[in-house]
């Protein structure tokens, strides 16, 4: 239906088929003026002594959304792992299996932790953890298993928790892009003993900074609570002592992520629609695969909307067609890189100690997870959720993109010889 104009590329020189920005992100309003100079006014910034009443109100308010029982606000998405697996028990010497293709927070949260982080591939259809390579990776010191909710989707957590249920081990849900997301009609970080949620800037709750844990217990609540807040106790006795650190959620952090909850239900009723209406007019466009829709996971959230190319479609990879689609105006990203060629796990520069424990997890040059390889490699695209608060329009431009790039992409496969 929506054809592209079949003029030149941009990156050729051609007119772009989009010429006004996507909406900037975070937005905000009279609401987060008054909230922040109320936070101001009232001389208690910071999060000591923890919780603060804007913090307390925060939680409360998350978890009529997201669903569970137990949460604690903390400075941001990474800490929320590291202390959901101190608080779990789970440290030196310890295995915990992440996903190949996530950011590296999943992995450097269980590190900090003392843990070590053994990657498994990822399921083609979703880009999330495969169960069927978590399995493969389990070892006699496995203690978790953090699956990301990547993107739009969701990792089969009806697998995940029967293979954890199986070999008795906590499973950390990396929710920093599945606000609002709901398995089976509960929501995401609810499924398993902890839901890690960032409210980074780019995320689609956000207070610049900040994150939520989502506990199972209260004990683990109390646990996680004792850990940010340097150690001091928090069980009902008040009489356990932890080692901890300062990770509390400041007092201007919590009035600005409650404002931001109070806009969150339109914002994600658009992206919704949005992304419908995205699933229709993408599955027209040659050489494109929409990621799966799994009908278990009964509410998506919207993050950044994925899509795969096949690039012997196309000549070209992903790089290029991000590089094109950006040129015609398209926010859109190649997203991460697999896990196993992040820095991090580079034999030349990283200064990863590895454990003589357990060298066999960090011999880097054996490490292949083609399944991560191909997403972050080849084919996903990764589209801005600002697109889907353009409305139709900014949708239709993305379609009218890939038609026009696909329609000219003989030309652009020559020219992506030399970028
Ligand atoms: C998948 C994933 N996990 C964890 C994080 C870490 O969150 P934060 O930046 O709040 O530490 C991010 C993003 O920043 C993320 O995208």
């Amino acid at each position: 239906m929506l054809k592209s104009p079949t003029s030149s590329l941009a990156v050729l020189g051609g007119a772009p088929v989009r010429t006004e920005p996507y909406p900037a992100w975070p937005v905000f309003d009279e609401r987060d003026l008054e909230a922040v100079t109320a936070v101001i006014k009232s001389g208690r910034w910071g999060g000591y002594p923890y919780p603060g009443p804007n913090t307390r109100e925060f939680v409360q308010r998350f978890l009529e959304m997201q669903g569970g029982e137990y949460a604690v606000a903390m400075a941001n998405g990474t800490v929320t792992m590291e202390v959901a697996c101190r608080a779990a028990g789970i440290g030196w010497g310890d295995e915990v299996i992440i996903p190949a293709y996530t950011f590296q927070a999943t992995a450097a949260a269980p590190m900090a932790a003392g843990a070590i982080p053994v990657i498994a591939d990822i399921d083609p259809e979703t880009y999330c953890l495969a169960p069927k390579a978590v399995e493969g990776a389990i070892t006699d010191k496995t203690k978790a298993i953090i699956p990301v909710h990547l993107g739009a989707e969701m990792a089969d957590m009806d697998a995940i928790m029967d293979i954890a249920e199986h070999h008795n081990l906590i499973v950390i849900e990396d929710c920093a892009h599945a606000h609002g997301a709901q398995w089976r009609k509960k929501g995401a970080g609810t499924l398993g003993h902890f839901g890690s949620f960032s409210l980074q800037s780019s995320k689609i709750l956000t207070s610049g900074e900040g994150g939520i844990l989502i506990c199972k217990t209260q004990e683990l609540a109390e646990r996680a609570t004792s850990i940010i807040d340097c150690g001091r106790p928090h069980d009902q006795a008040g009489t356990q002592i932890t080692m901890g650190a300062n990770y509390r959620m400041a007092e201007l952090q919590a009035a600005l992520a409650t404002v931001a909850l109070e806009r969150f239900p339109a914002q994600a009723q658009q992206r919704e629609d949005m992304a419908a209406y995205m699933d229709e007019a993408l599955s027209e466009v040659p050489g494109i695969r929409i990621l799966k829709r799994d009908l278990r996971h009964t509410q998506r959230s919207f993050y950044r909307y994925i899509f795969a190319i096949n690039p012997k479609v196309y000549g070209f990879d992903h790089r290029v067609m991000c590089y094109a689609l950006a040129q015609e105006g398209i926010s859109c990203w190649d997203g991460y890189p697999a896990m196993h060629h992040y820095e991090l796990f580079q034999p030349q520069i990283s200064r990863l100690p590895v454990p003589s424990a357990f060298p066999e997890h960090f011999q880097f040059e054996k490490m292949q997870f083609p399944e991560a390889e191909r997403a972050a490699e080849q084919e996903a695209v990764w589209l801005d959720e600002a697109i889907f608060r353009a409305g139709h329009k900014g949708v239709n431009d993305v379609i009218a993109a890939l038609h026009k790039i696909y329609d000219n992409r003989v030309e652009l496969a020559e020219k992506a010889k030399s970028l």
